[in-house]
């Protein structure tokens, strides 16, 4: 700058008046631009020096909240601690079942650990919940009532109730169109339209019975009738009702039906049924017995004092002749729907139902294959259509060609013949 006031002074000298009075001016705004600049590089140095405090400040802030948090969250650990541990402090509770409801605010009941005892309810617990047979939690001590239990039920029947539905639709079964228009009429429809059998004034049929050879879709049919009712389905297989203590296959066979008309609207599917239906004969060993009275609970809630209004019943069974005759009396399973092995027609609708979604190369003929097929079952003729796709897999090929299907059928066929053989082997061992 000095360098410049030097140069100006020398011009100075050489210039008139008025160019002068235009430096002078100039000289002026250079002044105030400096004191400006130098006001500003002041400030910017006074917030330098403060900043760092200020940091400071804003990370203690920071701090204080997170510490705050912390504070917060592990006084609700201690807090869940705390009862944790008064839960484990707490004594255990006796389950009753009440016998009888005196007045005074007195029950009956009968406790796991044998006599029965009269026993005061706590005010809290709900009376109007109280009734004969109601399971409840009492005090050790006591034995007053004290809490009010849901009523028990085996696994084994809380868990045949199916909540998520097979992906089996009636348009999946082939060749079965009365078999189905009746158990829709016989199983649907007293349902869903109840008012329609009380107009014409009867009583719906209490129970389908499905019967046929293995594998020609009974199963199949009972899963598409889940899959399309909006009624609670209960699915057992009959061999589960078989149990090893004496009464507990008709306890199961009680709970089963208590939970279906709990749930009412429901359908109770009873899978291979001649498990526990079986003619009963007079000889035979306590096991036997103890199945007949599994059998015999059956047949008692079939009839039930109670009429099973919104409850139906499916059975299924490959095996019918072995079937206890009182089981087939109208009023129980009195509607048979008969499943036979599949015609030309159906078996063509099952291979095509089968080969849908299968890349099959143009020289595949479903019909030669239906004609070639001539009394095997709807699982055997899906095992064609599988095995033929693994012999195309097997020649590394993506579709499935005319070849491979018949030597599928040849090997299904074989299997079949082996099984016979098998099954006449046995009858004369
Ligand atoms: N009519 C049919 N339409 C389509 N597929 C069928 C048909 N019948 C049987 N199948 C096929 O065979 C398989 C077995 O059928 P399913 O389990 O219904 O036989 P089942 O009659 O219950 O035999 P079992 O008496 O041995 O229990 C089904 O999963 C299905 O793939
Ligand atoms: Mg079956």
């Amino acid at each position: 700058m000095s360098v410049d006031s030097d140069d100006v002074t020398v011009e100075d000298k050489k210039s008139d008046g008025e160019n002068e009075e235009i430096l002078e001016s100039k000289d002026n705004e250079e002044k105030v631009e400096e004191d400006k600049e130098q006001e500003e590089t002041d400030k910017n140095k006074s917030k330098r020096m403060y900043n760092p405090w200020k940091e400071v400040a804003i990370r203690a802030e920071s701090e204080r909240r997170y510490m705050e948090n912390e504070l917060i969250k592990l006084q609700k650990e201690v807090q869940q601690l705390y009862q944790e541990l008064k839960k484990l402090k707490s004594p255990p509770l006796i389950i009753g079942e009440i016998v009888d409801v005196l007045d005074d605010n007195r029950v009956v009941v009968k406790s796991t650990t044998g006599p029965n005892f009269v026993v005061q309810v706590a005010n809290f617990v709900d009376k109007s919940k109280i009734s004969v047979g109601t399971r409840v939690s009492l005090n050790r001590d006591s034995l007053s009532v004290i809490g009010i239990l849901s009523s028990s039920k085996d696994p084994i029947i809380s868990e045949a109730e199916i909540i998520e539905k097979p992906k089996v639709s009636f348009k999946d079964i082939g060749g079965l169109e009365t078999q189905i228009k009746e158990i829709k009429e016989s199983v649907e429809l007293p349902l869903v339209k109840p008012e329609l059998f009380r107009k014409v004034g009867i009583d719906p049929p209490t129970g389908v019975l499905l019967i046929g050879s293995p594998g020609t879709g009974k199963t199949l049919l009972a899963q598409a009738v889940a899959q399309e009712t909006n009624a609670t389905f209960i699915r057992l297989v009959g061999s589960e009702l078989v149990q090893k203590y004496i009464g507990e296959g008709g306890r199961l066979v009680r709970e089963l039906f208590a939970l279906a008309k709990e749930k009412s609207p429901s359908i109770i599917f009873i899978d291979e049924l001649d498990a526990i239906a079986a003619k009963r004969i007079d000889t035979g060993t306590s096991a036997d017995r103890e199945v007949q009275r599994t059998l015999m609970q059956l047949l008692a809630e079939l009839d039930g004092f109670d009429p099973l209004i919104d409850v139906r019943i499916i059975g299924a069974s490959n095996r019918p002749d072995i079937l206890d005759s009182a089981l087939l009396r109208p009023g129980r399973f009195d509607r048979i729907i008969e499943v036979p092995l599949p015609n030309y027609e159906a078996r063509l609708e099952i291979l095509q139902i089968h080969t849908k979604r299968m890349n099959l190369n143009k020289d595949v003929d479903v019909e030669e294959i239906a004609t070639k097929t001539d009394g095997l079952s709807g699982a055997e003729l899906k095992a064609i259509c599988t095995e033929a796709g693994m012999f195309a897999i097997r020649e590394n090929h993506y579709s499935v060609s005319k070849h491979n299907f018949d030597l599928a059928i040849d090997k299904v066929k074989k299997s079949e013949t082996l099984s016979q053989i098998k099954e006449m082997g046995a009858m004369f061992a």
